[in-house]
């Protein structure tokens, strides 16, 4: 069974992903580091955005594995290179190139393939498994993201100031939301949380009541 959860950079998706990964018992599938590992090997490649060709080409000579939570491209560990803010614009910029996006959605179809997972991002619920049977979808307001942004920033020991952390989810939920080719968008049936004012803890147990209910 897949289980969805999409939202904006900063709703905490991906620690209440992974959290209730836990508790089910299942396993856990972060889509945005998947974005951001090829926003790396563009980057590294010194491929304009603009060049679908190139870009294109370099997919097809691209090994991408996610064993254990652990980010590898072409068998090196880029896990921690890929959380860098560079790589953050780099990776909502890339998403919008439809060739990355119709690459990406097969990969992770095939991860997901016979798997119980959660699968988190942009545009799980909506686009790669509409058929899930428990979709939801995680906001909060700009504030609260930033907030949170900035508190991830630091304990990495990244400098950064809240005007600017704001300022640069700004432009990526305006890039996200507005992509032609799977924007950032709750499925018609997810089930919509605000974490504003929630711990992770509160999100999580509503996750999981919810998904229980769901299998009965
Ligand atoms: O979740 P994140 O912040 O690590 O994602 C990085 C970027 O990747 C985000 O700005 C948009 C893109 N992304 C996407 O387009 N679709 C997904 N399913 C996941 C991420």
């Amino acid at each position: 069974m897949i289980v969805t959860i999409d939202g904006p950079a900063g709703s905490g998706k991906s620690t209440a992903a992974r959290g209730l990964a836990q508790r089910l018992g299942f396993d856990f599938l972060n889509t945005g580091a998947m974005y951001r590992a090829v926003a790396l090997a563009v980057t590294r490649a010194n491929i304009p955005i603009g060049d679908a060709a190139r870009i294109v080409e370099l997919l097809g000579r691209t090994l991408l594995e996610m064993p254990n939570e652990r980010v590898l491209l072409n068998q090196e560990d880029v896990t921690e290179l890929i959380r860098q803010p560079a790589i953050s614009d780099a990776a909502s910029r890339v998403a919008v190139v439809p060739h990355v996006r119709a690459t990406l959605v097969g990969w992770q179809r095939q991860i997901a393939q016979g798997r119980n997972m959660v699968c988190e991002g942009r545009d799980q619920g909506s686009v790669v498994f509409p058929d899930s049977p428990c979709k939801f979808y995680l906001h909060a307001g700009l504030e609260t993201r930033a907030a949170r942004r900035m508190a991830e920033l630091g304990l990495k020991g990244c400098a950064s100031t809240p005007s600017r952390v704001l300022e640069e989810l700004k432009i990526r939920d305006e890039r996200d939301q507005t992509r032609d080719v799977g924007p950032l968008i709750a499925a018609d049936d997810a089930l919509w949380i605000e974490t504003d004012g929630l711990n992770i803890d509160q999100v999580v147990d509503r996750l999981e009541a919810h998904v229980r209910c769901r299998l009965g």
